[in-house]
């Protein structure tokens, strides 16, 4: 299976997502190797649920959860309060750590209270130096250098941080950083990479189906 992983990080008002969403429906044609994984804006959440589960082989999932687990934390969005909403989280993004101070400690607690409510968490990494807490399955490697940058690492280069990564056995490796549908094929390619994790591509839904559409064998 390969994952195509969709990131809106901050952006997109509701009308625009209307938009996004009836474009993207009308390109969209499922593949049974290909998974798409959909991460709006928390305010959108129940908006893309609604109008896109009725479609094969796409999910939508959450940014990020609170490290906390429940109680006085204005603002946060908890595993608990997600739990049967969404089956995935993306956790420890490099925006996460580098604009709002996550620590590994607290991706460690927000693994832990996803993993508690059976949300997959999609673990962030940026090199081989960020640890990775057990139990995580999905691996999302974004190098700093590339991310929004339109300069994506060159995929000999992912393979090779690839191989200094203590992946857990079995892990789902995931490329971001600058990836769109010319770049996608170098990575499949080789073999070695299961997916992307995507960002600014995401924000049009043509481009964002020609990963899609790319990923398919
Ligand atoms: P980008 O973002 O595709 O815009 O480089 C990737 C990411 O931040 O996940």
């Amino acid at each position: 299976m390969r994952y195509i992983l969709g990131n809106f990080k901050a952006n997109k008002t509701r009308t625009e997502m209307h938009t996004w969403v009836d474009e993207f429906k009308k390109m969209y044609v499922p593949d049974p190797n290909v998974t798409v994984g959909l991460f709006p804006q928390l305010s959108h959440l129940d908006y893309l649920l609604e109008s896109l589960t009725s479609l094969q082989n796409v999910f939508v999932g959450s940014q990020t959860v609170s490290s906390y687990a429940h109680g006085s934390y204005t603002g946060e969005v908890t595993a608990q309060s997600l739990s049967g909403i969404v089956s995935y989280t993306i956790i420890g993004h490099s925006e996460r750590r580098k604009l709002f101070g996550e620590t590994d400690q607290m991706l460690f607690d927000k693994v832990t209270h996803a993993k508690q409510y059976n949300i997959e968490p999609i673990y962030c990494v940026r090199n081989d130096q960020d640890p990775i807490p057990s139990g995580v399955r999905f691996i999302a490697y974004e190098p700093v250098a590339a991310i929004g940058t339109g300069k994506n690492e060159p995929p000999e280069e992912t393979i090779a941080m690839k191989q200094k990564i203590k992946l857990p056995a079995g892990a789902i490796f995931i490329y971001g950083g600058s990836v769109n549908a010319e770049n996608a094929p170098a990575y499949f390619k080789t073999g070695e990479i299961d997916g992307f994790l995507i960002g600014k591509v995401t924000l049009d839904p043509a481009q964002f189906i020609a990963v899609v559409n790319a990923a398919k064998k």
